[in-house]
C-alpha cells in the first residue's frame, strides 16, 4: 500500500524535518514495507530517507528558466527528488491550472523518469449529477494523460471532500476506483478528509492501495497509526 502525507502550504522547513525524523523512526522500529510518501512545502524538500519518500507539490514543466514563483527540475533535483504530484485539485480549481499545461508537466516528468501521483477528482456539482456525469469528468481528466506509465500513481480526490470533513460512501469509493481500474493498472489511491480513525476503512476496500492524506496527516503520530493501520490490515 501507500501512504502519502500533503503538507500543502504548512510546516516549516524545521517541523518538516522533525515530522520526517519520527516517522522514518516508526517504519524502521515497525518493520514497515508499505510506500510512505511526503510532499512537504517547496522551502522544506530534503532528501528522501530510507522509509520515507519526499516528494515535491509542483514543479514547472522545464530544466531550468524564468519562470517566477516556479521550481523546475534542476531545483529538485538538488534534493535527489524523483516524485511529484501533478494535476491536485488546488492547482487546478485554485491556481487555475489547463488540462493542457497539466498534460504538459505529465508528459515532462514521465520523460524524466519520476514517480508521478496523477490526481483526479469532481466538483460537487458534477457529483450531484450522478456516476455517468462523474466518470465522464474523470474521463477528460485523463486528457494527455499516459495511463499506461510504468511510475504512475492515481489519486481519487473528489473536490468537495477536500478540506470538509465530508467523504463519498465506502460504496462510492468502491465503485468509481473500480471503475478507475478499468483505465489503469496503476495503484489507486483515495483522498479527501482522510482521518486517523477513517484510514483504515478506505484502505480495506477493494481497489484501494493507499490513500493522499492532507490535513489528518500534518501530526506526525496521526500519520504514523494510519500506516500501521495499513501494516494491520496486511495481517503482518
Ligand atoms: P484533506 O485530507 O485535508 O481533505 O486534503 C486532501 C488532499 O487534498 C490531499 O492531497
Amino acid at each position: 500500500m501507500i501512504l502519502a502525507a500533503n503538507f500543502k502550504s504548512n510546516l516549516t522547513r524545521a517541523k518538516t524535518e522533525e515530522y520526517i525524523k519520527k516517522v522514518q523512526k516508526f517504519c524502521e522500529e515497525n518493520t514497515i514495507s508499505d510506500e510512505v510518501m511526503v510532499f512537504p512545502p517547496a522551502s522544506a524538500l530534503r532528501q528522501s530517507s530510507l522509509h520515507v519518500s519526499v516528494g515535491a507539490q509542483n514543479a514547472f514543466c522545464v530544466e531550468n528558466g524564468a519562470y517566477t514563483g516556479e521550481l523546475a527540475l534542476e531545483q529538485l533535483k538538488e534534493f535527489d527528488i524523483n516524485t511529484i504530484l501533478i494535476g491536485h485539485s488546488e492547482r487546478r480549481h485554485v491556481l487555475g491550472e489547463s488540462q493542457e499545461l497539466i498534460a504538459e508537466k505529465f508528459a515532462y516528468y514521465k520523460e524524466q523518469g519520476f514517480r508521478i501521483v496523477y490526481c483526479i477528482g469532481e466538483p460537487l456539482e458534477v457529483r450531484e449529477n450522478g456516476n455517468r456525469a462523474l466518470l465522464d469528468y474523470l474521463d477528460a481528466q485523463y486528457k494527455g494523460i499516459d495511463l499506461s506509465y510504468a511510475n504512475l500513481v492515481i489519486a481519487y480526490e473528489p473536490v468537495w471532500a477536500i478540506g470538509t470533513g465530508l467523504t463519498p460512501t465506502l460504496d462510492d469509493v468502491e465503485l468509481i476506483h473500480g471503475s478507475i481500474r478499468e483505465d489503469t493498472k496503476a495503484p489507486i489511491l483515495y483522498g479527501g478528509s482522510v482521518k486517523a480513525d477513517s484510514a483504515r476503512l478506505f484502505l480495506a476496500l477493494d481497489n484501494v492501495d493507499g490513500v493522499l492524506v492532507g490535513s489528518g496527516a500534518l501530526n506526525p503520530d496521526d500519520f504514523c497509526s494510519m500506516i500501521a493501520d495499513a501494516k494491520k490490515l496486511k495481517g503482518e
